[in-house]
């Protein structure tokens, strides 16, 4: 039987996975069998469990085929320490299954063209994937600490570093990804101030010679790219960069498409040659919103469109989650919004949108 684990965590994400958790029964009553396990994440897990994610769900999430992630963080937990912060769960998670492959497709619907900050015909039609760097760089490189100087003074230090195999898996993640797209790849770094730039640069120009058949790489600096990006962002189809530039770079890109309630990503690890799967947590860009958490407001569709990156990469129901993609694009397409995209319109409450994207979905399978 396919098995998911469903870590909702903190903030709305509880309140989203709920929804999400309604379409996998629905999925459920037309055969797809999931078997469902839970656990705690984040903050709620840091004071229940003693630990931001705790062995034992470490341990389910070992067992599981595919991780559904909700949300961690919250002003309530502003205060823990540094290893109990809520996103070091989500960091562990991450680093433990090696999961460097991040997967943030940004698509702006043609009912949300209006509900974006930019003008409707640069982002009208907007279909372009972020493929971050997940598990390397500054969020992981050593040393990581805050020494004091003795007068008075402190010093930060956070450590930027790249091997050249983690530089190299990413860029053929970004090939393979173009291929079944617009054959486009553009790369972002800083070479002009940072060395793993310029490595970033060398490996990736290396790895497409001998694995870029069929797909053209351009490279930008980071800075540029992001100015690019809210310019003319239809220019791109497949961005590929570190870890850090692409935390950034995939919060304008969701933007883009006129919330970022809207935009679901997938991270997965290496296709294991013996048994040809891969690891993979599937989790909304968006975060814990803990202003509007608890008030039935949350945009499930990030993380309802999550699941159908699930069904995508780690399921192979590509049928299934065409049917979910449309149901999605369908509902909005009928005008129903949640308050983050309505802009005026009347808005439903999540459970309301979920609803609305269930019945269509159904009514697709
Ligand atoms: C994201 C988030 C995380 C990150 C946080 C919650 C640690 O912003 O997934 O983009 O910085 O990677
Ligand atoms: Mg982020």
């Amino acid at each position: 039987m396919p098995s998911l684990l469903l870590l909702a965590g903190d903030g709305i994400g509880p309140e989203v996975m709920a929804e999400t958790e309604r379409v996998i029964g629905t999925l459920n009553k037309h055969g797809a069998n999931f078997e469902l396990s839970h656990g705690l994440v984040g903050g709620i897990a840091a004071v229940e469990e003693g630990a931001p994610v705790s062995d034992a769900t470490m341990e389910k999430a070992r067992a599981t085929d595919a991780i559904l992630f909700g949300a961690v963080g919250g002003p309530e937990f502003d205060h823990f320490s540094y290893d109990m912060r809520p996103e070091a769960g989500l960091l562990r998670l991450r680093k433990t299954f090696d999961l460097f492959a991040n997967i943030r497709p940004a698509i702006c619907y043609p009912a949300l063209a209006d509900a974006s900050s930019l003008k409707r015909d640069v982002i009208e039609g907007l279909d372009i994937v972020i493929l971050r760097e997940l598990t390397g760089g500054v969020y992981f490189g050593e040393p990581k600490t805050i020494e004091d100087l003795g007068n008075g003074q402190k010093r930060a230090i956070d450590t930027q570093v790249y091997d050249t195999f983690e530089i190299d898996r990413i860029a053929r993640a970004a090939f393979d990804l173009a291929r079944a797209r617009r054959g486009k790849v553009t790369s972002m770094e800083k070479r002009n101030v940072m060395k793993t730039g310029v490595l970033w640069r060398e490996v990736v120009d290396q790895a497409h010679a001998a694995a870029g058949e069929g797909v053209s790489l351009d490279h930008m600096l980071a800075d540029a790219g992001a100015m690019q990006l809210v310019r003319d962002p239809k220019q791109f189809d497949v961005i590929v960069c570190d870890n850090l530039f692409g935390d950034m770079l995939s919060d304008i890109a969701a933007q883009l498409t006129g919330s970022l309630g809207m935009l679901p990503s997938a991270s997965l690890g290496a296709v294991d040659e013996r048994t040809g799967r891969r690891r993979a947590l599937y989790e909304p860009v968006h975060g814990s919103a803990p202003d509007i958490a608890g008030k039935g407001q949350a945009n499930p569709i990030a993380m309802i469109a999550s699941l159908g990156m699930a069904l995508q990469y780690s399921f192979a129901m590509p049928d299934a989650a065409k049917a979910l993609d449309d149901a999605i694009a369908a509902t909005l397409a009928d005008g129903i919004f949640t308050g983050d995209i309505a802009y005026g319109a009347p808005s439903v409450s999540t459970t309301e949108m979920a609803n609305a994207i269930i019945e269509r979905f159904e009514a697709r399978l």
